[in-house]
Formats: structure tokens, C-alpha cells, sequence
């Protein structure tokens, strides 16, 4: 493997992202009282000094806020941080990376209107789109991502293109820039789940994205303490989803949680550089073992959709050999744990075959043909050698 830490080599994207987001997190001018840690505006209301003030605020002829439903200062820290990161004009930070995928897509998309999104998106997000869309009329077409032909083909005539590159199971790769270009010629809005890759490996916006996701309860939050969203865009993107949703549908972000992501931001560029080389590592071996059918990792795609990655997350999955008892290989697991989520500092598995017989009919990955010999892997901070260790006695264990 290359020697410099983001494996792409010096002056490639990686290690500019990296650099980038390194000063950019870790200076901050003084907060008040020249702290160097943002206070937490832990209130509902912002008072006005008098009948001026307040009728100003509201007409928009001064800033300040109001409630925190709306505008709340910490919150606006977080908010500054990611739209800085991504190099977005604005973005909105939300209570989880759900509630900021409905504001966002519902503030583009209504009734008798049509939305193009990726298979084999997050579960919820398709649980969105197959239980209240139909209720509101909105339609949804679901692509092959990788296949540019085939959401060529479904483009005409819809509001929003809704990528996740890689998805995050199989870890298929969309060409967002090619996409972008498509949709933009037909004025079709984008938008993409960048949870996986994090703006310090992927920035959307550069290759014309307009909206760029996050359950930030992911890497950029980085220590599985808060469950949240934020979207990043142009100020006129992010502004039509404060007029149409976000203060409507109520799903703001609390000041500590606000706080709390700050606090894990600060770490992002030391922290994904090691996600990545651990789960490069563990991806390889893995690869090589015997009970190891194939490996779901997008360093092994030769898709040009890659072209836009500087870097890899800690997140992927493998398939296993029919001689492999699954929950055996998973109960063997100690530094695995068993769980959902990832993006924090801790290692999890998760088997698909769980998952796939606890939702039936809600559930892409029965419904886009993800394998039941599937296993993810968040490959977290832990000594990488401890974890091969792990991996390699749990195999043993489970032969059938
Ligand atoms: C790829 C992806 N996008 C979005 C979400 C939703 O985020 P949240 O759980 O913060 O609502 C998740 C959650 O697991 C996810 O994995």
C-alpha cells in the first residue's frame, strides 16, 4: 500500500481534502470571552431589546435568532463547518440523517411529480419512498446507479436525482459526475447521501452536485454518541428547504448534539485516514481467505464513478463460502460488535441475512438481489492486528 496515509499519495485529491479540512477544523477565531470551544445555546427563544428589533428581525432587515426550531447559534456553528467542508453556500443541520433526506427531497418533490433514486439506497430512505410517497402522489423509479444508460433512460421528466456513491452494502459506485451532467441539461435537481465518504474523500459539490446528505451520526459525528443529519448546497437549495420544510416539519438539530458534532468534527481528518488503511488491510486478507467468496470494497471496482473518491471509508462488506455457519462466524466475533450503525470508533458487523428476514417487503436489499452470505464490516479505530485476530478465530469457529 502507498506510504502516505490517505493511499492516493502526496498532491492527489486525498491529501488536499485532508490538509484542507485539517486547518479548517482546528482553527477557530475566539468564541465569546475568548474561549476556544463554542458555547452551547442550550435555549428555545431569543429575547429583542424592543418593538424595533423584533419587527427587523422578522423582515429580514437583521439577523438574529428567533426560536430554535429555526436558527440557533451552535446549531449555525455545526452548520458552518459542514457547508465550509463541502464547499457548499449554506447548509442545515437536522435531529437525524433521516429527517434531513424527507425535508430535503420533500422541498423538491410533490404530488404527481416523479423522483429518480439509486437501488439499493439506505433502508429507510426507501422506506420513505415505498410507505408515504404513494400517499402523496410522488412517484419513485429506482436505477442501477452504475448503469449511466439506465438512469439516462428514467431522467426525463423528473424533479430529483437521489444518488448514495458507494451505497452502503454492496458499495456500488455511481459516476456522479457524468449523472450530474445529465440531470442538469434536463434542469433535474441532484442530490447525494455522502455519509460514507465524508467531504474529506468525496466532494459532491466540485462535480456539480447540488445537495449533499449526511446522517451525521455517521463519520462526522465519529464516536456513536448522536443520532443527525445536515444537508449542504447553494444558498437558494438550502433556502427553499427553510421556506418549504425545515421549519414546518420541525426536525431540527439540538444545541448539544450540535456541540457534541463539532467535537467528533474536529478529529475527521485523523480519524478517516485510519478507517480507511485498517479497512484496506482487513479488506485484503479477507479477500485472500478461503471462506471469503468476494469482497465488497470500492478500492476493487474499476468503475469511473471511483474517479471521485480521494479516499476510502471503513465500511464494507464481504460474502462468505457456503461452509461458513453465519451467526456462528458472528456470536465468535469479540471485537465485533453486533449493531447497526458505524461510522464511530468501535468495530461492528452486520449480517444481511438478520436484516433481510426482518423486513420483508421493506427492504431494497431483498428487493435488488444483496446475497444472504453478506456480511459488514465497520472497521473502527481498534489495532488493526487485534481485529484480523478476531476475524481469522471467528472463521475457524464457524466451519461448518
Ligand atoms: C447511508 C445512510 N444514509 C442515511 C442514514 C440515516 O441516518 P440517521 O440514522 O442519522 O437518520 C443511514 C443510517 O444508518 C445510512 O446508513
Amino acid at each position: 500500500m502507498n506510504e502516505h496515509p490517505t493511499g492516493f499519495g502526496p498532491g492527489t485529491f486525498g491529501s488536499d481534502y485532508l490538509a484542507e479540512a485539517a486547518t479548517l477544523l482546528a482553527h477557530d477565531d475566539p468564541f465569546p470571552g475568548g474561549a476556544v470551544v463554542p458555547p452551547i445555546y442550550q435555549t428555545s427563544l431569543f429575547t429583542f431589546a424592543n418593538y424595533a428589533e423584533m419587527a427587523d428581525t422578522f423582515a429580514g432587515r437583521r439577523r438574529q435568532p428567533i426560536y430554535s426550531r429555526g436558527d440557533n447559534p451552535t446549531v449555525m456553528e455545526f452548520e458552518a463547518r459542514v457547508a465550509a467542508l463541502e464547499g457548499a453556500e449554506a447548509a442545515r443541520g437536522f435531529s437525524s440523517g433521516m429527517a434531513a433526506i424527507s425535508a430535503t427531497v420533500l422541498a423538491f418533490v410533490g404530488a404527481g411529480e416523479r423522483i429518480v433514486a439509486v437501488r439499493n439506497c439506505y433502508g429507510d430512505a426507501y422506506r420513505l419512498f415505498e410507505r408515504l410517497f404513494p400517499r402523496l402522489n410522488i412517484k419513485v423509479d429506482y436505477v442501477d446507479g452504475s448503469d449511466p444508460d439506465a438512469v439516462a433512460a428514467a431522467l426525463p421528466g423528473a424533479k430529483l436525482l437521489y444518488l448514495e456513491s458507494p451505497t452502503s452494502m454492496l458499495f456500488e459506485l455511481q459516476d456522479i459526475a457524468h449523472l450530474t451532467r445529465l440531470a442538469k441539461e434536463q434542469g433535474i435537481v441532484t442530490s447525494i447521501d455522502n455519509s460514507w465518504a465524508t467531504p474529506v474523500f468525496q466532494k459532491p459539490i466540485s462535480h456539480g452536485v447540488d445537495l449533499v446528505l449526511h446522517s451525521a451520526s455517521k463519520y462526522l459525528g465519529g464516536h456513536s454518541d448522536t443520532v443527525a443529519g445536515v444537508v449542504a448546497g447553494s444558498a437558494a437549495h438550502i433556502g427553499r428547504i427553510n421556506e418549504q420544510t425545515y421549519s414546518s416539519l420541525g426536525g431540527k438539530l439540538s444545541p448539544f448534539e450540535a456541540w457534541l458534532l463539532l467535537r467528533g468534527l474536529r478529529t475527521l481528518p485523523l480519524r478517516l485516514p485510519h478507517h480507511m488503511k485498517s479497512g484496506l488491510i482487513l479488506a485484503e486478507r479477507l479477500k485472500a481467505h478461503g471462506q471469503v467468496e468476494r469482497v465488497n470494497h470500492p478500492a476493487y471496482s474499476n468503475h469511473p464513478g471511483k474517479a471521485t473518491l480521494a479516499g476510502y471509508a471503513g465500511l464494507f462488506s464481504f460474502e462468505v463460502t457456503e461452509d461458513v455457519d453465519i451467526p456462528a462466524f458472528v456470536d465468535a466475533l469479540k471485537f465485533f460488535r453486533i449493531g447497526v450503525s458505524w461510522g464511530g470508533h468501535e468495530s461492528l458487523v452486520v449480517p444481511a441475512k438478520a436484516s433481510l428476514e426482518q423486513t420483508p417487503g421493506l427492504n431494497s436489499m431483498a428487493r435488488f438481489g444483496v446475497s444472504p452470505r453478506t456480511i459488514r464490516f465497520n472497521v473502527g479505530l481498534e489495532n488493526v492486528e487485534d481485529l484480523w485476530a478476531d476475524i481469522a478465530q471467528a472463521f475457524d469457529k464457524a466451519k461448518k
